[in-house]
């Protein structure tokens, strides 16, 4: 995978509401089960619910406010969810099913997909829409699709310096 993808990926707001083919959600699914996890786990349940279907609406009404204005145009909403988890929860989880999740995200990206990770939702509202079982927990939504014909200045991105995230040795030590 070239690194392109890794600076092109953004969280977009400009989606077509038209749904993805059944490949490009293969691959999307695919790469998302590449992901590496804690003893090869893989403890995500993946669902896809599609624009225009009655679910899709419930899923929008179920975001927190502002996600809902651009989310209603996806192509594809994917639900990032955990197996059904029995004992304690272990945190560690949810950080596989984020590497799985930015799988996901720079395949739609190679795929010339736009997409934008939500962290809001009502946690009920979705597990009723779409049966997840109260022994699961969302970890997050992806939200996906075509890209649409924008006029809006694009946001722009930026990212902190390296220095404050990043040391060599120890803590605090600059690079
Ligand atoms: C776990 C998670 C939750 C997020 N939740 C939201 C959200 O609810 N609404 C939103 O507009 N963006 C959300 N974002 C997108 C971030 O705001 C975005 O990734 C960040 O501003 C960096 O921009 P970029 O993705 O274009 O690089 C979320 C991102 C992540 C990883």
């Amino acid at each position: 995978m070239s690194k392109d993808f890794i600076y092109k990926r953004k969280s977009s707001v400009s989606f077509l509401p038209k749904k993805l083919s059944s490949q490009m959600i293969k691959e999307i699914i695919d790469a998302s089960m590449w992901a590496p996890s804690s003893r090869n786990g893989q403890p995500w349940k993946i669902i896809g619910i599609e624009h225009g279907t009655k679910n899709f609406n419930k899923i929008i009404s179920a975001l927190s406010g502002g996600n809902q204005i651009w989310a209603k145009n996806a192509g594809l909403i994917l639900v990032f969810a955990t197996t059904i988890i029995e004992d304690d929860f272990n945190p560690k989880i949810f950080l596989d099913i984020g590497f799985s999740g930015q799988n996901a995200m720079l395949k739609a990206t190679e795929l010339h997909l736009e997409t934008h990770p939500i962290g809001g939702w009502d946690e009920e509202l979705v597990k009723q829409a779409i049966s997840i079982p109260d022994e699961s927990k969302i970890a997050f939504l992806l939200v996906v699709g075509h890209k649409a014909d924008s006029s809006e200045t694009p946001k722009e991105r930026t990212r902190n310096k390296m220095e404050n995230h990043f040391s060599l040795e120890k803590w605090g030590e600059n690079f």
